[in-house]
C-alpha cells in the first residue's frame, strides 16, 4: 500500500485544474447500457472507481475503452449476462447504478447488494421502492438483489427519505422510467448537479427528461435509446477540495475549469469566515486569511452543504479563531477524520451527529490513516497547513476520486511525495 509523505507550511499560488466528476461519469457510464449502438463520453475522469465500473460494464457485455484524452467509449455486443458479483459490488458500491439500466433493457438484472462503508449503512431501499413503483418484481437471493419485469410502466414516485433525497435513488428511477411504457413523476428528487448530467445525458440518447435539478422530474417512457456523445461536468467536490486548500494556504490560488455555482454553499460559508475569493465563469481565485472567522455548518442535500466537503472545511475549521460546529446530516457517522486530525493538534469534540471545533494556532505533522475517500483528502489538506511533516497511510481511499491529487497540488507549490507504506 502507497503513503503520501506531505511536507507541511507551503503557500499555493497558480493555476490548479479540474477533472470530470466521478459521481456524473459513473452513473453516466452505466446509462449507456440503455443505448444501442456506440456511445461517446468525454471527460472523464482517470480513476481507479471509472476503472471498476469499466471493467463491470465489459462484464455486461460492453466494449468500454478509454482513450488518452478521458474519452470513453462504449457499445453494448453482448446482452446474455447481467450479473454485477459481489466480488465487483464490495469494491465499489455505485456498481448500483446498473442495475436500473439492465432492468429497463434487458428485463432481468441480479447486483449484488451493496454493503455499508466507513461513512454509513448506506441502504438501497428507496432505489428498490422505485424500481417496485414502476413494476419491477425484486426479490434477494444470497446476497443479491434480483429484479426482473416486462415492460416496466410509468407511475408517481415519492423519493424523500429520513435523510432527505437521494442521489443515486433519483438516478435509478430516471434510467428505468426513460424506456418505462408512459409518464413518471418522481417527487422529492434530488437536485445535484450530477443528477442534471445524467438526465441530459439520457436526453442526449433521444429520452425525454425535465425538470433534473428541482425536487420535481418528468420522465416520459420511449420505446429505445440511441447512441450519444456526452461530457461530464466538472467535478465540483475535487473543485471544492481545491478551495479549501486555497482558504488555508493560498497566494491567489485559481482553479480552473470548474462550475463556481455549483459551490454556492462553500464559498457562502468561506466568504463570511472572511476568505477573499474572485469567481469567474469557469475560475475560483482564493487566497487564505490568517485566523479566519470560525463559522458553523450543517451538511444537506443540494444546494445546501455537501457531505463529500464536510471533512474537508472542518480541516479549515480546526486554525480558525473559534468555536464552530460541523452537524452531519446525510451520514451521521461521518466523522472517521476527527480523531485523526486531533492527531495533528487539532482540538475536536464528536457530539452525536455534531462534531464542536476549538479553533487552534496551527496543526503539527504526524502519521495518520485515511479511512475513506473525503476524510483522507480532509488529512492531505491539513498536512499542507500544517508545521512539519505528515505522512497519510492507505492512499489507495484517495486514488479511488481524486485524479492526481499529489502532482495538481506540487505543480502549484505543495511538496507531496508517495511512498511505500
Ligand atoms: C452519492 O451517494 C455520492 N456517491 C456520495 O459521494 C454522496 O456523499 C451522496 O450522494 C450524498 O450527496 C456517488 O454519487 C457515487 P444518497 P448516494 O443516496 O447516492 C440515505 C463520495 O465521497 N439513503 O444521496 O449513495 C443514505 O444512507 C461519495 O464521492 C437511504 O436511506 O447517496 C444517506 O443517508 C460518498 N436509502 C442519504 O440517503 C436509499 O435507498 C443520502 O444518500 C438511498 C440512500
Amino acid at each position: 500500500m502507497d503513503k503520501l509523505i506531505i511536507h507541511g507550511g507551503k503557500k499555493l499560488s497558480g493555476e490548479i485544474p479540474v477533472s470530470g466528476a466521478k459521481n456524473s461519469a459513473l452513473p453516466v457510464l452505466a446509462s449507456g447500457l440503455l443505448a444501442d449502438g456506440t456511445s461517446r463520453f468525454r471527460n472523464i475522469p482517470d480513476l481507479a472507481d471509472i476503472r471498476s465500473m469499466m471493467g463491470l460494464l465489459s462484464e455486461l457485455g460492453a466494449n468500454v475503452k478509454m482513450g488518452p484524452d478521458g474519452t470513453v467509449e462504449m457499445k453494448v455486443v453482448d446482452e446474455s449476462n447481467s450479473y454485477a458479483s459481489y466480488d465487483r459490488v464490495r469494491k465499489m458500491r455505485a456498481s448500483i447504478c446498473v442495475l436500473a439500466p439492465l432492468l429497463a433493457k434487458r428485463r432481468y438484472a441480479r447486483v449484488s447488494m451493496p454493503g455499508g462503508c466507513a461513512i454509513g449503512t448506506r441502504p438501497v431501499d428507496l432505489h428498490l421502492q422505485g424500481l417496485e413503483a414502476l413494476g419491477a418484481r425484486i426479490s434477494l437471493d444470497n446476497g443479491d438483489i434480483v429484479v426482473k419485469a416486462n415492460r416496466l410502466k410509468g407511475n408517481k414516485i415519492f423519493m424523500g427519505g429520513p435523510f432527505g433525497s437521494t442521489v443515486l435513488g433519483t438516478i435509478t428511477v430516471i434510467c428505468a422510467a426513460s424506456l418505462a411504457e408512459g409518464m413518471t413523476l418522481i417527487e422529492s428528487a434530488a437536485c445535484e448537479p450530477e443528477v442534471v448530467d445524467l438526465a441530459n445525458c439520457i436526453n442526449s440518447m433521444g429520452g425525454h427528461v425535465a425538470g433534473a435539478g428541482t425536487p420535481r422530474i418528468t420522465v416520459e417512457g420511449v420505446e429505445s435509446l440511441s447512441t450519444c456523445e456526452h461530457t461530464v461536468i466538472p467535478d465540483r467536490i475535487e473543485t471544492g477540495t481545491f478551495v479549501v486548500a486555497g482558504a488555508l494556504a493560498g497566494d491567489r490560488l485559481k482553479i480552473c475549469g470548474c462550475r463556481p455555482e455549483h459551490l454556492i454553499a462553500l464559498l457562502d460559508k468561506l466568504d463570511r469566515a472572511g476568505v477573499n475569493i474572485r469567481t469567474g465563469e469557469e475560475t475560483i481565485e482564493i487566497s487564505s486569511k490568517k485566523h479566519p472567522a470560525a463559522v458553523d455548518v450543517t451538511t444537506q442535500p443540494y444546494p445546501g452543504f455537501p457531505t463529500d466537503l464536510q471533512a474537508q472545511l472542518m480541516v479549515f475549521l480546526a486554525v480558525a479563531a473559534g468555536n464552530s460546529t460541523v452537524t452531519e446530516k446525510i451520514f451521521p457517522d461521518r466523522f472517521m477524520h476527527v480523531p485523526e486530525l486531533n492527531r495533528m493538534g487539532a482540538k475536536i469534540r464528536k457530539e452525536g451527529q455534531t462534531s464542536i471545533i476549538t479553533g487552534v494556532k496551527r496543526l503539527v505533522g504526524a502519521p495518520v490513516m485515511a479511512s475513506d475517500l473525503r476524510a483522507s483528502a480532509a488529512l492531505v489538506l491539513a498536512g499542507i497547513v500544517a508545521e512539519g511533516i505528515t505522512e497519510v497511510l492507505r492512499v489507495y481511499h484517495i486514488d479511488r476520486g481524486y485524479e492526481r491529487i499529489a502532482e495538481k497540488l506540487n505543480a502549484v507549490g505543495a511538496e507531496i511525495e508517495r511512498a511505500v507504506e
